[in-house]
């Protein structure tokens, strides 16, 4: 049985004044049934570690270099991500894909990369509209799956989010029968791939306009195992109401 999962993106937003946020979650969630996972912005990460320590939220980086060292100015590795506290990393996000060119093939080292480096790995996949509008969604997102997941993972330390683009941010929402298409498209894929063991272990995140008032619809969806959730997880009176109604 997988667990289910809640999990913020926070993206480019939050200072240090933001760890009061950080810290209202982790209060109003002391012992939750289902994983908490919030990625702040990396500068925060030591002292959400911190102020975390004690609490039942775990805490990811949203981007690593697929190299452990290096002449890479301004990146960072999956180790430093871990020695700030990080347990997850989001990796593929529509935005750094958008922003900085990232392939699936880059995606899939990065993967590998924190995988050895011992950090859960968020891998995010998703059409855009333009996609979506020619049919092309289940070849796009499986395609994605496919060059950005490295043989031989540990499912358990491996998460898929489907964030279609066109839903970040904007407050569409895909219908139920579609996240369900997809979730469903993506599960026998990893099944066909990995087997059942490691395939039924991996968890599938919808993402993408997540919200106090659509999160219980959307989580009853076959093969939703959670969320991943941009701008309402930057408050415990958004994040908090989606965390339960996962529970
Ligand atoms: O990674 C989460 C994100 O892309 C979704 O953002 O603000 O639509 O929940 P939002």
């Amino acid at each position: 049985m997988r667990r289910k999962l809640a999990a913020g993106n926070w993206k480019m937003n939050g200072t240090g004044a933001a760890l009061g946020a950080l810290e209202a979650i982790a209060a109003a969630h002391p012992a939750p049934s289902v994983d908490i996972l919030i990625c702040p912005p990396a500068t925060l990460l030591s002292r959400a570690a911190h102020a975390l320590a004690d609490s039942a939220v775990d805490l990811g980086g949203q981007d690593c270099h697929a190299e452990t060292s290096g002449a890479h100015t301004g990146d960072i590795s999956a180790a430093m991500l871990a020695d700030a506290g990080a347990r997850a990393v989001i990796l593929g996000h529509s935005e750094r894909r958008a922003d900085h060119a990232e392939t699936d093939a880059q995606v899939c080292a990065k993967t590998r990369a924190a995988l050895e480096a011992g950090l859960m790995a968020v891998v995010c996949i998703g059409e855009t509209l333009e996609q979506r509008e020619a049919g092309q969604t289940l070849d796009v997102v499986c395609g994605q799956l496919a060059a950005s997941l490295p043989d031989g993972i540990d499912g358990a330390r491996v998460v898929v989010a489907y964030e279609p683009v066109w839903a970040i941010g904007t407050g569409k929402v895909p219908t139920l029968e579609q996240i369900a298409e997809v979730h469903d498209a993506l599960r026998g894929q990893l099944l066909g791939r990995f087997g059942a063991e490691t395939g039924s272990a991996i968890r599938l995140l919808y993402g993408g306009s997540v919200k106090p008032g659509n999160a219980a619809e959307i989580f009853a969806v076959s093969n939703v195992d959670g969320a991943l959730v941009g701008g309402a997880s930057l408050n415990a009176a958004d994040f908090s109401p989606i965390i339960r109604a996962l529970e």
